[in-house]
């Protein structure tokens, strides 16, 4: 199989799994952080099971001038969200830990204000070699699935809906 074809249906399971695994844990959060656009929707799953305010950021790997750029740079990343994180048990949330870059990069943001405790929830973790660290001031780590490293057509990304759940199923047939 080239690539990991997941629904609606496969991401809503796997957010009840890592919500389910977060209550187990005892982690108690105050806020849902999503790293947009990849994170909203498992975001939004989350608060359905865990029941917390969500608040979205944004990242670009385009520079001020709109041109592709290797460092990650801060866009919507609203002073009032800044303000609403400090001294709270925040889980920050994205659709796949891939290069790691992107995550490492919204920590250490999110850790310059003062926040209790940070912890990490994906729905999907590749297994390889990562370009960034999960610094250590995160508390915890949750993946709802570790994946090999290949491709994920996530069902948000589909303009036909109908054949993206089909090669799901496909994908699933096979042994
Ligand atoms: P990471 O720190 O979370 O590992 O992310 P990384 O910077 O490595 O990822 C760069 C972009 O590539 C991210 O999108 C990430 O969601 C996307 N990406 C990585 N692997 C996959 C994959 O297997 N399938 C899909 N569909 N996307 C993948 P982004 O720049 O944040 O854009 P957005 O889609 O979240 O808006
Ligand atoms: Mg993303």
């Amino acid at each position: 199989m080239e690539k990991y074809y997941f629904t609606y249906d496969d991401i809503h399971l796997t957010a009840k799994d890592i919500a389910d695994r977060v209550v187990a844990s005892g982690y108690d959060p105050d806020i849902i952080v999503a790293i947009g656009t990849g994170g909203f929707i498992p975001a939004r799953i989350l608060r359905t099971f865990l029941d917390k305010p969500v608040l979205a950021v944004g990242i670009s790997y385009y520079d001020a001038d709109d041109k592709p750029s290797k460092e990650p740079r801060k866009v919507q990343w609203i002073e009032e969200a800044e303000r609403k994180l400090a001294g709270k048990r925040i889980l920050l949330v994205d659709e796949v830990d891939d290069s790691r870059s992107t995550l490492e990069y919204c920590i250490r943001e999110l850790m310059r204000h003062g926040p209790a405790e940070i912890a990490v929830a994906v729905l999907h973790d590749k297994k390889k070699e990562k370009r960034g660290i999960i610094p250590p001031e995160v508390s915890r780590y949750f993946a709802g699935r570790t994946i090999e490293d290949r491709w994920v057509a996530y069902p948000w990304d589909a303009h036909d809906i109908g054949a993206h759940d089909a090669s799901a199923a496909a994908c699933r047939d096979k042994p």
